[in-house]
């Protein structure tokens, strides 16, 4: 059975020191407030969600054209509460039900972070629990663990706002970042195009759903030519650029045939340095992590590998953006957490 390997796993409780075993019917509390989501979940034995609640604060930041951290940080300490107890009343538990209390780490923004975790630190102290942290993309990773049976070894293409990674996971406590961008991040490089496009924040969404109505071969974008299983992404954003410019002087930007070319480039680009990833490691399973998981042409191009023989998963799309359900889900998984009551909050991965 999986939590074979973690029914002996063992945690050391913080405000009392007495380890902790977790098993399939543990129910791990998280928090997760690295961005502009603020999400409480309740899910047990690491893959059943019994309350998952998130307060986004798109429209907040939507006017600014990106996240404001001070103005984020504020809007979580407003709804951190009253999440909280939203989620204890979806699950229909109490604190005293909970097992273990969890919170995002890092890497995020640092005044978010320290809403969340210090939210969760002071659950687990009021309750007598331990409190166990969470890297914030292990929690995308495990996102994937959520009404399944995946467990390690696995690739992982691993694609957020902040973050683009090739990771080989080979345990539930060792993982190797194989590839990563030399520049921009996906997530980023789609909301930067949007921008210039004229898409309202969060673009890569928006981007998304325009590319599928255009056409991918309209325009041939460069893929930036990097070595190994690394990635980088700004060459193309300014040939985006470029393009947008050259459009514009004759007639109204063909808007869904350059979301598609774009998109086009990226998903192309991602799938060929997965699948040699994979190959080239002999691995037969294939998970893709990250709110860019979203993506409706990169999820068909890495669900391809499936005709191949591979066997991919990807989270549901409630759990591909930012929530914290993913966060339990790694408390429960994940061997490398922080667990120590003084762990601090931190940026950059
Ligand atoms: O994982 P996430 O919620 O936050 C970070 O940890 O960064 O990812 C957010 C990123 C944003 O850049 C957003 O534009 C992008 O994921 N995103 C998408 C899609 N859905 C979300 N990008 C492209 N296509 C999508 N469907
Ligand atoms: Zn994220």
């Amino acid at each position: 059975m999986y939590y074979n390997t973690i029914m002996n796993k063992t945690k050391n409780t913080l405000f009392s020191n007495k380890p902790v075993t977790l098993d399939e019917k543990s129910l791990i509390m998280a928090i997760e407030s690295s961005c502009d989501e603020t999400a409480c979940a309740v899910v047990r034995g690491g893959r059943e969600v019994l309350a998952n609640v998130v307060a986004s604060q798109i429209s907040i930041h939507e006017k600014y054209g990106g996240v404001i951290p001070e103005i984020a940080a504020r809007e979580h300490l407003e709804a951190v509460n009253v999440i909280v107890e939203e989620a204890f009343k979806q699950a229909g538990v109490n604190g005293e039900d909970i097992t273990a209390f969890s919170g995002t780490v890092g890497p995020g923004l640092v005044g978010c972070l320290l809403v969340g975790l210090n939210a969760a630190k002071s659950l687990a102290l009021a309750y007598d629990k331990p409190f166990i942290g969470i890297n914030h993309l292990n929690a995308h990773l495990a996102a994937n663990f959520i009404d399944t049976d995946l467990k390690p070894p696995f690739m992982a293409l691993l694609v957020s706002g902040g973050h683009t990674q090739i990771i080989d996971v080979k345990s539930y406590s060792e993982m190797e970042i194989i590839g990563e961008t030399i520049d921009d991040a996906v997530g980023e490089a789609y909301d930067k195009v949007a921008r210039l496009l004229g898409l309202p924040y969060p673009g890569g969404p928006k981007l998304d759903k325009m590319a599928q109505e255009g056409n991918p071969f309209a325009y041939k974008l460069p893929e930036g030519k990097v070595e190994g299983y690394n990635f980088s992404f700004s060459g193309l954003k300014t040939a985006a650029l470029r393009l947008v410019k050259t459009l514009e002087q004759t007639a109204p930007i063909p808007l869904a045939d350059v979301c598609a070319s774009f998109q086009e480039c990226v998903s192309s680009t991602l799938f060929r340095k997965v699948k040699k990833a994979v190959e080239e490691r002999g691995y037969k399973q294939v998970v893709l992590a990250g709110g860019v998981a979203a993506n409706s042409e990169i999820r068909k191009k890495i669900f391809s590998l499936k005709e191949e023989g591979y066997d991919v998963y990807a989270p549901q799309m409630k759990y591909c953006t930012d929530n914290a359900a993913m966060v339990a889900s790694a408390a429960f998984f994940f061997n490398n957490t922080y667990d120590e009551v003084d762990v601090e909050v931190f940026s950059r991965a």
